[in-house]
């Protein structure tokens, strides 16, 4: 499994936030993290990327645990954190290189370039983070996510606030990826939800309360039902 969650459990002070958390994502997936605000999702995706380590249960990334080998795990993620955390005062290529060098990215000119191609960043990168418009700020982000080539992707909302335009564009992008990449990605929108994804985990306080295949799905059981129901 790329991505194999076994009863993950997280509390803040007295309120627990993640009950019991499982789930696995094939190879080559594309899933989508899917629930009301508050439900979890970020800090799921934060467990899962070695950001956060306080926690019970096990997470583990293309077979390496991410509390017991961060190293190799994190290599294998390329993470896009919710509110998508840049410094504004660095230049774009600086930003990509100094990403690269964390991660001991080889030929790193010639990766950052092909970043820069893919992610369609050739109009910008010659400017500051913090005079980018949001849709920019996010490929960057995804670039950053990219740089060292990791087999999985963990994306917390890479769609929000984008434009119609960008939308397609981050859309075609995210499908591209997931032909050699597994990803995971959360999202409120249920239409991109269905149009990008094999498979969908949706998790309402703290609890998984559906994993299903999107083609599995029918009128009766559909997405917008099942998250109807959650808020009946
Ligand atoms: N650092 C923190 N300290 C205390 N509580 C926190 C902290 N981070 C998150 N929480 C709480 O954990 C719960 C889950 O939050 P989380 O951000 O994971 O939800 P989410 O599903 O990503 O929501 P959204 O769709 O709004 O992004 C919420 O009740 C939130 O207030
Ligand atoms: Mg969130």
């Amino acid at each position: 499994m790329s991505i194999k969650l076994s009863n993950i459990s997280k509390s803040y002070g007295n309120q627990e936030v993640l009950h019991n958390i499982s789930f696995e994502v094939c190879p080559g997936e594309i899933a989508a993290f899917l629930g009301p605000n508050g439900a979890g999702k970020s800090t799921c995706m934060r467990i899962i990327t070695g950001w956060l380590t306080d926690y019970a249960g096990t997470a583990t990334i293309c077979g390496h645990s991410i509390s017991e080998d961060p190293i190799a795990a994190k290599r294998c993620i390329g993470y896009l954190p919710e509110n998508n955390p840049l410094y504004p005062e660095m230049y774009v290529r600086e930003y990509l290189r100094y990403v690269g060098q964390l991660y001991q990215v080889p030929n790193l000119n010639g990766k950052v370039d092909e970043m820069i191609e893919r992610v369609k960043l050739r109009e910008v990168c010659g400017k500051t983070i913090g005079t980018l418009s949001k849709g920019f700020r996010q490929r960057v982000g995804l670039a950053q996510a990219l740089i060292h080539d990791p087999q999985v992707l963990i994306l917390d909302e890479p769609s929000s606030g984008l434009d119609p335009n960008q939308l397609t564009e981050i859309h075609s992008l995210i499908k591209e990826l997931g032909k050699e990449k597994t990803i995971l990605f959360s999202s409120h929108s249920l239409q991109e939800v269905s149009d990008l994804c094999e498979q969908a985990v949706i998790i309402h306080k703290g609890v998984i309360v559906a994993n299903t295949q999107i083609s599995e799905l029918t009128k009766e059981e559909s997405l917008e039902s099942i998250f109807k129901k959650l808020t009946q």
